[in-house]
C-alpha cells in the first residue's frame, strides 16, 4: 500500500488560474459557456461543428464561402495513408478505441510529422487529425470485427454524417446526423479542463503536435473526465427499469461510490452543456420508442438532485443520446477526442503564440535529509 498522503481539497489545482485564454469561458458570470464570445446555446442551435471548428481554430466564423472550402478540405482529407491501415490492421480487436486513436494519432505524427512548430503547421496537422480520427477508428473496427478494409474517404457533407456512415455502413437519418453534429459542438471546447491542459504543457515543452495530441487523449481516457461518458452507460445498462435504478443507486451511494455523468470541478449549479442533450436524447427516445433507458437516466437524475443536490454533466445524457444513434458504448470517448481535437488545436497554437515553459512547482512532505547508508548495511 502507498504511504504518501490522501488528496487534500486544496489539490488538484482547484481554483487556480494557470494561464490567460482567449478561447472559452466556463461558468464566467455573464457569460456561462462561450467559444470565442459566443454562447454554447447559440452555437448548438445554430451552427455545425465545422463552423465551431474554424471559430476555434481563427478566432471568428467562417463566411459561406469559408465554411465551404473548409469542409472540402475535410472532407478531402479522409484518406488513410497504407503505412496507417497497416498498423491499425496489427491492433488487437480487444483494444480500447481509445488506445486505437492514441495509436493512429502517434502513427500519423511519424508518417505526416509536423514541420516547423507555427501556428500554420499546427492548423494543418489538427484539420487532417479532425479528418482522419473517425476513419481510423472505423478502420480498425470494420477490419478486426470482419475483415473488412473500408474504403474512409466518403463523400459525406460534414463529420456527423461521414462518422455515422463508416460505422453503421449506410447514411444515417437526418435527426441521427444532427443530433451528432450537436453531440460535436458540445464537446469541441472546456477551457483549462484536464486533456487541455495536458495538451498546453507539452505543447509548452516546444514539442510537436502530434506529441501533445497523444498526451491529450491519454488525459482525455480516464473515467473522472472524458470516460465518464462510458462509465455512465454501463451505470445505466444495469437498470431495468426506473425503481431498479433508484434501489441500485440508494445502495452506490450508501456505499459512497461516485456516480459517473454527475458533478464538475467548475460548474457548481448546472452544466449548461447537459440540458441541451439531454433534449436531444429525449427525442431520440421518442423516436426509437424507448421504454427503458431515457426513463432509467431520468431516475438515475431525479435520484442525484434530490439525495446529493448534485445535476448531470454533460457525459449523463451523452450516453444514452449515443445508444440511440447505434454507437457501441466503448466508442463515446472516442467521440469526444473527435470533437475535442478542434479545442486543443485552439490551446496549442494559443500556448505558442505566448509561450512559457509551464513547470509549478510543489510543496515538499518528504523526509528530512538524511546520511547516505551503503548498500550492506542498510536493515
Ligand atoms: N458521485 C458521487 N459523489 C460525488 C460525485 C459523483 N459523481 N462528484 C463529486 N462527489 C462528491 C465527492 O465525493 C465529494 O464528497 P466529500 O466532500 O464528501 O468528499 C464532493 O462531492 C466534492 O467533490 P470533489 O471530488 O471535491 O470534486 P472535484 O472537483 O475534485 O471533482 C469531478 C469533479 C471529477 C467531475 C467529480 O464530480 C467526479 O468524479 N464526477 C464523476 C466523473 C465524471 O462525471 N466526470 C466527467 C466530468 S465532465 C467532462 O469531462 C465532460
Amino acid at each position: 500500500m502507498s504511504d504518501s498522503p490522501k488528496p487534500t481539497k486544496t489539490g488538484g489545482l482547484a481554483g487556480v488560474n494557470a494561464g490567460e485564454t482567449a478561447i472559452c469561458t466556463v461558468g464566467k458570470e455573464g457569460y456561462g459557456l462561450s467559444y470565442r464570445g459566443y454562447t454554447i446555446e447559440d452555437l448548438a442551435a445554430r451552427a455545425g461543428f465545422e463552423e465551431v471548428a474554424y471559430l476555434l481554430l481563427h478566432g471568428h466564423l467562417p463566411t459561406r464561402s469559408q465554411l465551404t472550402s473548409y469542409r472540402t478540405l475535410l472532407a478531402e482529407s479522409r484518406g488513410l495513408p497504407d503505412p496507417l491501415k497497416t498498423a491499425l490492421e496489427l491492433l488487437p480487436a480487444d483494444t480500447h478505441p481509445m488506445d486505437v486513436l492514441r495509436t493512429g494519432c502517434s502513427v500519423l505524427g511519424c508518417l505526416e510529422p509536423e514541420r516547423g512548430l507555427t501556428r500554420e503547421s499546427a492548423i494543418a496537422a489538427g484539420n487532417r487529425l479532425l479528418a482522419a480520427f473517425p476513419s481510423m477508428l472505423l478502420y480498425w473496427y470494420h477490419f478486426t470485427r470482419d475483415g473488412q478494409r473500408i474504403e474512409t474517404q466518403t463523400d459525406d457533407p460534414n463529420i456527423a454524417a461521414h462518422f455515422l456512415h463508416l460505422l453503421l455502413g449506410k447514411p444515417a437519418p437526418e435527426s441521427h446526423v444532427r443530433a451528432m453534429d450537436v453531440s460535436l459542438v458540445l464537446y469541441a471546447e472546456h477551457e483549462f479542463n484536464a486533456s487541455t491542459f495536458t495538451v498546453r504543457v507539452i505543447t509548452s515543452t516546444l514539442a510537436d503536435f502530434h506529441s501533445a495530441i497523444v498526451g491529450g487523449i491519454g488525459a482525455l481516457r480516464g473515467p473522472l473526465h472524458g470516460g465518464a461518458n462510458e462509465a455512465a452507460m454501463d451505470l445505466i445498462d444495469l437498470y431495468r427499469t426506473p425503481d431498479e435504478a433508484e434501489q441500485g443507486l440508494l445502495g452506490k451511494l450508501a456505499r459512497k461510490e461516485l456516480i459517473m455523468g454527475f458533478g464538475h470541478r467548475v460548474y457548481k449549479k448546472a452544466d449548461p452543456r447537459s440540458a441541451i442533450i439531454q433534449e436531444k436524447s429525449r427525442k431520440l427516445a421518442e423516436a426509437a420508442g424507448d421504454q427503458v433507458i431515457y426513463p432509467v437516466s431520468e431516475r438515475i437524475d431525479a435520484v442525484m438532485r434530490r439525495e446529493k443536490g448534485m445535476f448531470t454533466n454533460l457525459d449523463f445524457y451523452s450516453a444514452s443520446a449515443y445508444r440511440f444513434l447505434g454507437i457501441p458504448t466503448p466508442m463515446f470517448t472516442p467521440i469526444f477526442v473527435i470533437s475535442r481535437i478542434s479545442g486543443w488545436t485552439a490551446h496549442a497554437i494559443e500556448q505558442r503564440e505566448r509561450n512559457r515553459l509551464i513547470r509549478p512547482a510543489a510543496d515538499y512532505t518528504g523526509p528530512e535529509l538524511r546520511e547516505f547508508v551503503e548498500i550492506g548495511k542498510r536493515g
